[in-house]
């Protein structure tokens, strides 16, 4: 029987309290809601259980029998778990896989996660965090893939495709839920659940297409946000839900609630009570609330009174069993208990070791890195050097310190016999004021060949609920920095972070500057390769680093104003007179343009680009233009480079930005190799929405950039013609 068939026939079969238990979801393994799954008054679980595997996996297969053998209608669980980078072996935070720009990479680290936490008996992940994200304040910044939509959607369907596979029925496989939709990134103030307002152009430009990419890659399921979109809360939002995603999309899995969010209708200020709350947001088009009561105790009084149309419930419920039939989950509910000799297996490690290695950003090399190979002895410093916990970066529930290899202890193994490692941590954590260690550092650095100073910020910093009003490296990490700018040896920072930080007050001081982001389990080795040359970075910026916290929101796609600073004019020195040639759109004591750009990010080599070249001038509607470049590696290492291609549309209906990334391209150039590299650009990557939301491309020129980053391109026009 085909799933609509089997679907249909069940919910014939259920009562109006069976179907709206599929609706609910509870969170923890305890007796009481085994009771309710055996009542058939709970579809879901997460969190079911903490233990480790393969306790973990038996405990699963508990809660599934009591739903499969003891309730009514035998309708399996689906178990869920927030596995957001990995789950045992700890992958790159999102936000540093974005910066891989390697997206068969990123489905295979996500593939790895799906195997691991199936082992444990879990079927659904409440990933990928696709909300597009332009201010660094915010802590959920490190869950997705930074600034960009494309990056974002790309990154967003390779997670996808990684969870669910060809067949998410597979064993090995689990239900992807895209979250939090919609407009969660923009939270006012970078400040975690804020209010947002984004015209609609704009949310269907930037916010909706990493999710309309996750649905067209086969997302099973979306989660419904936190945030009050325009006055109406995401969670009760009947455009964003039922009209754009369930009728323009026509997703066909279901939606679940974020963390209480229906009942949180009610501070927010839309509903008066738990049933009002409930009716608004199956309405809108909520199928599962996740731990708030508002369906369970209410929906079926408010069906009864004819508030809430049976329809709607059988359409949330027809969901639900939709998916837990394409998860096959009727036909094996159960995990089988020996496969948790999955987790951690080498080729996992490898995976999360690749990927750390190709999320690094080197953002400033004055030829102090690769490190030289006759050293005779590295001085480690700094707080991130050996914090096992803190390099897995937030939402790692499932990691352990234990499994991780820090930075300290790769350097250590794999310079043993014939390089002296010393360490010398300078502050004891990362919001540390004591400089009490600062004296030994500097010794140690002062006695070594050379210098590498782990900083950043630690795991807690970001994640949800974890905003700061400060980008700058917490505690007194810039006085060390300060502290060792004079030893006379090279000093090499890098820089573990949850999000873009303001690294102005340190990068004149230092010799070579490396991004890691929270690097996961395997950051060590990554890293030790990368200093020690075995690698070299190939990460660009998925998100603009500003120079200061004043400048944000700063990100590279932005409008052009109607003044525009021209080349040159970046910032005006405080105490300069103004004089109307000064009344561009800038700032009195800063620069305006970000320290570094998106995009952005140096190797050991060199990439040169030339020869920029379009197959033609001009192209009508429907039609597709290659855009040629020639990349060479003009060094004598091998690279990859990330080739990326923008565009823009000058003038327009609406004012377009300066910049839209539309494709790029992971190549990598032997030393001395050059190659041609081409992309096709269709009529459609031109499109943007219209004030009424139509999708519309606008004939006229256009131009073209392509290079290494967003700031550093060749540029070409062509024209479309109707
Ligand atoms: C978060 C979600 C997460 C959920 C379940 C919420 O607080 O916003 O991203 O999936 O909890 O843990």
């Amino acid at each position: 029987m085909r799933v609509e068939e089997r679907v249909r026939e069940l919910l014939n079969r259920m009562t109006l309290a069976e179907k709206i238990g599929q609706m609910c979801q509870v969170t923890g393994g305890t007796e009481e809601h085994k009771d309710l799954v055996r009542q058939g008054r709970v579809g879901s679980i997460l969190n079911v259980s903490e233990s480790e595997a393969p306790d973990r996996a038996r405990v699963s297969n508990d809660f599934q029998a009591a739903a499969v053998k003891e309730s009514r209608l035998g309708v399996p669980l689906i178990i869920g778990r927030d596995v957001i980078h990995g789950f045992r072996t700890v992958m790159p935070i999102p936000l540093g896989q974005a910066a891989s720009f390697d997206m068969p990479l990123v489905e295979e680290a996500a593939a790895v996660a799906a195997r691991e936490a199936s082992a444990c008996g879990i079927n659904w992940t409440f990933a990928p965090m696709v909300d597009v994200a332009r201010d660094p304040r915010w802590g959920r910044i490190a869950e997705g893939g930074g600034e960009d939509p494309l990056l974002t959607s790309r990154l967003g369907a390779a997670m996808v495709r990684g969870f669910q596979g060809p067949d998410p029925a597979h064993p090995e496989r689990i239900a992807a839920c895209a979250k939090h939709y919609v407009g969660y990134g923009a939270a006012e103030g970078g400040r975690d659940y804020n209010t947002t307002w984004i015209p609609e152009g704009l949310l269907r430009d930037v916010y909706l297409p990493s999710f309309k990419a996750c649905v067209d890659a086969g997302a099973l399921t979306l989660m419904s946000a936190f945030n009050d979109l325009n006055g109406i809360p995401a969670t009760g939002n009947p455009w964003a839900l039922r009209q754009v995603l369930k009728t323009e999309w026509g997703f066909g899995g279901f939606v679940v609630s974020d963390w209480a969010s229906v009942e949180e209708m009610i501070p927010h200020g839309l509903c008066s009570d738990k049933p009002e709350a409930a009716r608004a947001a199956v309405a809108a088009g909520v199928d599962m609330e996740m731990v708030s009561a508002c369906f369970s105790e209410h929906l079926v009084q408010l069906v009864e009174a004819g508030r809430v149309p049976m329809e709607l419930i059988d359409d949330a419920v027809g969901r639900i069993l939709g998916v837990k039939f394409q998860l096959g989950l009727f036909d094996s509910p159960y995990t089988e208990e020996a496969r948790s000799n999955v987790l951690l297996t080498d080729g996992h490690l490898d995976v999360a070791k690749r990927l750390a290695t190709e999320s690094c950003v080197l953002l400033k090399n004055d030829e102090a890195l690769p490190l030289p190979g006759d050293m005779g002895s590295l001085a480690v410093i700094g707080p991130l050097a050996d914090a096992p916990v803190d390099q897995l970066g937030c939402w790692t529930m499932d990691g352990r310190g234990e499994d991780t290899v820090t930075p300290l202890q790769a350097l250590r193994e794999a310079l043993r016999g014939r390089c002296d490692v010393r360490h010398a941590p300078g502050l004891p954590d990362c919001r540390s004021t004591d400089t009490a260690g600062f004296a030994e550092a500097r010794r140690v650095a002062g006695d070594c060949d050379a210098a590498v100073l782990f900083l950043g910020e630690d795991a807690g910093l970001s994640g949800e609920a974890h905003c700061r009003a400060f980008l700058d490296l917490p505690g007194a990490q810039e006085e060390l920095v300060a502290a060792l700018a004079d030893v006379g040896r090279p000093v090499i920072a890098i820089v573990m972070t949850g999000r873009p930080l303001t690294l102005t007050g340190i990068v004149e001081h230092v010799n070579a500057l490396l991004v890691a982001w929270h690097p996961g389990t395997m950051g060590g080795p990554a890293l030790a390769d990368l200093l020690l040359g075995v690698s070299s970075p190939s990460g660009k910026l998925p998100v603009s680093f500003p120079r200061t916290i004043g400048q944000v929101p700063v990100y590279y796609a932005h409008k052009n104003t109607g003044r525009p600073a021209p080349p040159g004019k970046e910032g005006v020195p405080v105490g300069t007179p103004l004089d109307p040639e000064s009344f561009f759109s800038t700032y009195l004591d800063m620069h305006h343009s970000p320290l570094f750009p998106f995009g952005y990010g140096l190797s050991y080599g060199a990439a040169s680009y030339s020869n920029l070249k379009l197959s033609g001038p001009a192209l009508s509607m429907g039609e597709t233009l290659e855009v040629a470049v020639t990349v060479t590696n003009d060094s004598a290492v091998a690279i990859e480079e990330v080739v990326q291609l923008y565009v823009r549309d000058p003038v327009a209906s609406l004012t377009r930005p300066v910049k839209e990334l539309k494709d790029f391209m992971r190549v990598p150039l032997a030393p001395g190799e050059s190659r041609k590299v081409s992309f096709a650009l269709g009529t459609e990557h031109l499109a943007f929405h219209n004030g009424d939301g139509q999708r519309i491309v606008e004939p006229g020129v256009f131009h073209v950039m392509v290079g290494g980053s967003s700031q550093d391109v060749l540029k070409a026009e062509f024209t479309v013609t109707d």
